[in-house]
C-alpha cells in the first residue's frame, strides 16, 4: 500500500513512525514531515495546507491511503477533494469535521444524540450573549464557533471579564470564527481525551490518554498545545469506556449518518469526567498531539489495515491490540513557548536518548541546517517512553530528555503527577 501521510509534527512523526513498521506498507510518502519522519519514506515539498498540490500528488503517484494528521486541511475539504478523485483518505469530510470546526454544531448534535455535554446557548449579537450570561454562575465559559488557533475559548471568574469576551469576540476578534459565540456551563470533574475509528457507520474503540494543557509544573502557567501525555488514563475506568462509547461516541457517529454527514476517520472526544459520569468538553477530527503519541507507544497490531478500513468503510470485524505497558510523553519546549521564543537554536543527543530502554523521541518542530538539528517551534522535540508501570514510563521518559542537550529548552518535571500521586 502506497501511503501519503498529511502533516509535520509530533502527532504525524508518531503516526509514520508506527506505519513505517506496517506489513502492508510499499512506500510511505510525507507532505511535509519533519526530519525525524525523513529516514522513513520520501518528502514531498508540500505543506498540510495546499489542498490542490496534495491532491494533484496523490492521484500522480497513485497513492492508496492518504492520512490526514492535522485538523485545518480537514476543515477545508482536503477529504472531499480526494474522495471525488477516488483516493481513499482516512480523515472526515468537511461536513463531519464541522464537529471540530463549529462549537456550535457539535453542542446540536451532542443535543440531538442524547450525548451529556455542559448546557449552552449560542449568540451573534452581544446584548442577549450578556443577557445570557447574568444568568449563568461563574466561572463563565465563552467559546468563539470555529477554529481560533486554540485560543478560542475563555474562561472567565468575573461577569466584566465575561461580558469583554464577549465584546472581542463578536466584534471579531477572530474574525469569522467568533462572528457566532457558545455560551456554556462551567463542568467541573477530570479530563481525558478518548479515541475511537470510524468508518462511517462502525466504530472501532482505541484507548484514552491525559494531557497536560498548562506550561509549568503543578498545572500552572499559561495554556498551551499540551506539554506531556500518558496512558493509560487511571480516572478512564471500565464503567466510564463503557459509558464513553453506549452514550457519546456510537450516538454521535449515528447522528453524524443520520445527516448525511457520515464520519470516517478518528473520533477525539474531550471529556469531562466526574463521578465516573462522562461529558463532552469537545470533539476533534483528528488524533489529539500529543496524545496520539503515547497512542501509537501502545499499539500492538499493525495500524494501517485499520486506517484503510476506516476510510473505506470496512471496519466491521477490525480489531486492534493494546501493550498493557504504560507510555508517557515529556514535551521539551523553547523556552518563552507558549508566548514568543527562539528559533535556530542546536540540538545535541537525540540518538542517546533514543538508544535508551523504551524511549523514542518524535520530533515536533525542528529543523536540519548544515547536517545539524535546530529548533524550529514552540514545542520542539516529544520524548515518549514505554515501560510496565506509568512510572516507569516516566521516570524512563525522564532519562531520555536528560540525554537531550539543548540548553535553551523547557519541559515539566511532573509529567503523569495524577496518576503517579492520586491512584498509584
Ligand atoms: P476546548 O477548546 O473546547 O477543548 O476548551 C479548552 C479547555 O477549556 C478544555 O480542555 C477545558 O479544560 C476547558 N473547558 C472548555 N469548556 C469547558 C466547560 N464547559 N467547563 C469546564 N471547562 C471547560
Ligand atoms: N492535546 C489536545 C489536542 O490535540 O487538541
Amino acid at each position: 500500500m502506497k501511503v501519503l501521510l498529511v502533516g509535520g509534527g509530533g502527532r504525524e512523526h508518531a503516526l509514520g513512525w508506527k506505519i513505517a513498521q506496517s506489513a502492508v506498507l510499499s512506500k510511505l510518502y510525507l507532505a511535509p514531515g519533519n526530519p525525524g519522519l525523513k529516514p522513513l519514506g520520501e518528502t514531498l515539498p508540500i505543506g498540510a495546507e495546499e489542498i490542490d498540490r496534495l491532491v494533484d500528488a496523490a492521484v500522480a503517484l497513485a497513492i492508496d491511503l492518504v492520512v490526514v494528521g492535522p485538523e485545518a486541511p480537514l476543515a477545508a475539504g482536503l477529504a472531499d477533494r480526494l474522495a471525488e478523485k477516488g483516493v481513499p483518505v482516512f480523515g472526515p469530510s468537511k461536513a463531519a469535521a464541522r464537529l471540530e470546526s463549529s462549537k456550535s454544531f457539535m453542542k446540536e448534535v451532542c443535543v440531538a444524540a442524547g450525548a451529556s455535554t455542559a448546557a449552552y446557548g449560542r449568540f451573534r449579537e452581544t446584548g442577549s450573549a450578556k443577557e445570557f450570561l447574568r444568568a449563568q454562575k461563574a466561572p463563565y465559559v465563552i467559546k468563539a464557533d470555529g477554529l481560533a488557533a486554540g485560543k478560542g475559548v475563555v474562561i472567565a471568574e468575573t461577569l466584566a471579564d465575561a461580558d469583554r469576551a464577549v465584546d472581542d469576540m463578536l466584534g471579531g476578534l477572530f474574525g469569522d470564527a467568533s462572528a457566532e459565540i457558545v455560551i456554556e456551563e462551567f463542568m467541573t470533574g477530570e479530563e481525558a481525551s478518548f479515541f475511537a475509528l470510524c468508518d462511517g457507520e462502525n466504530v472501532l474503540p482505541l484507548i484514552a490518554a491525559q494531557d497536560h494543557k498548562r506550561a509549568f509544573d503543578g498545572d500552572k502557567g499559561p495554556n498551551t498545545g499540551g506539554m506531556g501525555a500518558y496512558s493509560p488514563a487511571p480516572v478512564f475506568t471500565d464503567d466510564v469506556y463503557e459509558r464513553t462509547m453506549k452514550t457519546i461516541i456510537e450516538p454521535v457517529a449515528k447522528e453524524l449518518a443520520r445527516r448525511g454527514a457520515p464520519y470516517r476517520g478518528v473520533l477525539f472526544a474531550g471529556l469531562m469526567i466526574e463521578n465516573e459520569i462522562p461529558r463532552v468538553v469537545e470533539f476533534n477530527a483528528r488524533f489529539g498531539d500529543p496524545e496520539c503519541q503515547v497512542l501509537m507507544r501502545r499499539l500492538k497490531s499493525d495500524i494501517l489495515p485499520a486506517l484503510h478500513a476506516a476510510a473505506t468503510g470496512a471496519m466491521k470485524g477490525q480489531t486492534l491490540e493494546w501493550s498493557d505497558d504504560a507510555a508517557a510523553l515529556v514535551v521539551l519546549a523553547a523556552d518563552g513557548y507558549p508566548g514568543s521564543y527562539k528559533k535556530g537554536s542546536p540540538i545535541r543527543g537525540v540518538e542517546a536518548a533514543n538508544a535508551l530502554p523504551g524511549v523514542v523521541v518524535f520530533h515536533a518542530g525542528t529543523q536540519e541546517k548544515d547536517g545539524a538539528l535546530v529548533a524550529n517551534g514552540g514545542r520542539v522535540l516529544n520524548v515518549t517512553a514505554t515501560g510496565a508501570t506509568t512510572r516507569e514510563a516516566v521516570e524512563r521518559a525522564y532519562r531520555g530528555v536528560d540525554a537531550i542537550e539543548w540548553p535553551e529548552g523547557f519541559c515539566r518535571r511532573d509529567i503523569a503527577w495524577r496518576a503517579l500521586t492520586e491512584r498509584a
